[in-house]
């Protein structure tokens, strides 16, 4: 902690995260899809979302490129930036679960030690780690963006897969393929594993 922030004590509110979670029907989690740039996080994520919205569900995605736009618009690709944007989003994820929402999260987040703070920062409890396992070679074949292209052409430096690490969840809760099932297979794989989990 900075010397300066010795003196901040939170403040206790009313209401609380169980206030919130009884008035919603549900409980708040946090779903952390992780894996390489067009392995499919941002579709999945979005189709569980709906699925999840018609089924009553509070839920929020926060995803990769929309929160570089805005929130962690000053970071770039270096790791210790990558560390940074995914220890904001750790603390953002942290505030929607405390609001009784079902957190959808997409991002790379390639390196094992940050995912690991966010488990701490969120709770263990709160937090569903989902591994988007798709071969660098199927994602850079579809290669949605371009950026695999331009990558492999020099125009991008620290791309995760071609000049950046990606390290690989060992014991992610879920683990979804999504060169072998359909994305709407993987989001009945999801449902089925978080039901439980969302009950009050
Ligand atoms: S993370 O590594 O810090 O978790 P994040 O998920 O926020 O990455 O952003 C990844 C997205 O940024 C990719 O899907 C891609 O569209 C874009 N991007 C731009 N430059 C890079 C890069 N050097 N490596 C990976 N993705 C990049």
């Amino acid at each position: 902690m900075d010397k300066e922030n010795l003196h901040i004590i939170p403040h206790q509110h009313f209401i609380k995260r169980e206030d919130r979670e009884k008035l919603n029907g549900h409980k708040g989690l946090v779903l952390w899809f992780t894996g390489l740039s067009g392995s499919g996080k941002s579709t999945v994520a979005g189709l569980l979302e709906r699925e999840l919205h018609a089924r009553g569900k509070s839920t929020y995605i926060l995803d990769g490129d929309n929160i570089r736009s805005g929130l962690n618009a000053d970071l770039n690709f270096s790791e210790k930036s990558r560390t940074e944007n995914i220890r904001r989003i750790g603390e953002v994820a942290k505030l929607f679960t405390d609001a009784g929402i079902i957190t959808l999260s997409a991002f790379i987040s390639p390196f094992k030690s940050d995912r690991e703070k966010v488990k701490n920062t969120v709770g263990a409890e709160s937090y569903i780690e989902i591994f988007v396992d798709c071969p660098l070679e199927v994602c850079e074949k579809r290669d949605v963006k371009g950026l695999y292209a331009k990558a492999r052409a020099g125009e991008i430096p620290n791309f995760t897969g071609i000049s950046s690490p990606f390290e690989s969840p060992e014991n992610p809760e879920i683990r979804i393929e999504t060169h072998k099932n359909e994305p709407e297979e993987c989001v009945k794989q999801i449902i089925n594993i978080i039901e439980s989990k969302l009950k009050l």
